[in-house]
C-alpha cells in the first residue's frame, strides 16, 4: 500500500513508521511511505522524512485566502503521490470537507487519549484533570468530526501521581511509546489484510 503521512511537529510516530518499512522491508510490512506532508515548515517531522528520502510537501493555512481553498490544495497535494491510506501523525489541523470526500475511509488518525473520552488537540491535559486513573491512546479513521471516527486499535497507559506534577509531559511520553506500536500495528494490518468499516465497526481479516 502507498501511504502518505501528515504531521504538525516532531514526527516521532512518523519515524516509528519509517524505520517499520526500513526494518521489514515495505513488501513484508505491506507499505511504503510515498510522501510526507505538513501544515508548517521547519518541524523535525519533515527533517525525518528528507533523511529517510521520502518526497515532501508544505501546505500552510495562510497562503490560501479561504480555509476552503486551504482544504483543496492539500487533497491535490496528497492526491498527486496516489495514496491507498493516509495517516494522520500530529496532523494538528481539522481537514474540511474535500479532503474527506477524497480520501474518507482511507485516512486514519493517532490520537493520545482514549476515545471518545477527551477529543481534541489537548488529549494528555484534559485526561489528567479529569483525574482518570487510565488513559491511552487510540487509532481510528477520521470522519466529519473531531476525533470521532471509527475506531481501530487502542492502547491503555497507567496514570500515576507524579504525573500531576509535569503538565503532562512524563504522561504524554509515555502515551507516544504505545501510540507509536500501536500505529506501526495498525496501518500494517489495514495495508496488508484490508478492512471493513461497518457503521461504527472496523473489521480487519
Ligand atoms: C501524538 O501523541 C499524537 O497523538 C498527537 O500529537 C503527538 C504527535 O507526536 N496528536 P509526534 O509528532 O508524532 O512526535
Amino acid at each position: 500500500a502507498r501511504l502518505v503521512v501528515l504531521v504538525s511537529g516532531s514526527g516521532t510516530n512518523l519515524q516509528a513508521l519509517l524505520d517499520a518499512v526500513a526494518e521489514r522491508g515495505a513488501d513484508a510490512y505491506g507499505a511504503e511511505i510515498v510522501a510526507v506532508g505538513a501544515d508548517r515548515d521547519s518541524i523535525t517531522g519533515l527533517e525525518r522524512a528528507e533523511r529517510a528520502g521520502v518526497p515532501t510537501f508544505v501546505c500552510r493555512l495562510r497562503d490560501h485566502s479561504t480555509r476552503a481553498e486551504w482544504d483543496r490544495a492539500l487533497t491535490e497535494a496528497v492526491a498527486a503521490h496516489r495514496p491507498d491510506l493516509v495517516v494522520s501523525a500530529g496532523f494538528m489541523k481539522i481537514v474540511g470537507p474535500e479532503f474527506l470526500a477524497r480520501f474518507g475511509g482511507r485516512f486514519i488518525n493517532t490520537h493520545p487519549a482514549l476515545l471518545p473520552s477527551f477529543p481534541g488537540a489537548h488529549g494528555v491535559r484534559d485526561a489528567l484533570a479529569h483525574g482518570v486513573k487510565v488513559t491511552g491512546c487510540t487509532v481510528h479513521f477520521v470522519d466529519d468530526g473531531v476525533d470521532t471516527g471509527p475506531i481501530i486499535a487502542q492502547g491503555v497507559v497507567e496514570v500515576g501521581e507524579a504525573d500531576h506534577e509535569d503538565g503532562g509531559a512524563a504522561l504524554h511520553e509515555r502515551i507516544k511509546q504505545v501510540e507509536r506500536r500501536l500505529l506501526v500495528d495498525a496501518v500494517g494490518r489495514l495495508a496488508r489484510g484490508g478492512y471493513r468499516i461497518e457503521g461504527r465497526r472496523v473489521h480487519i481479516p
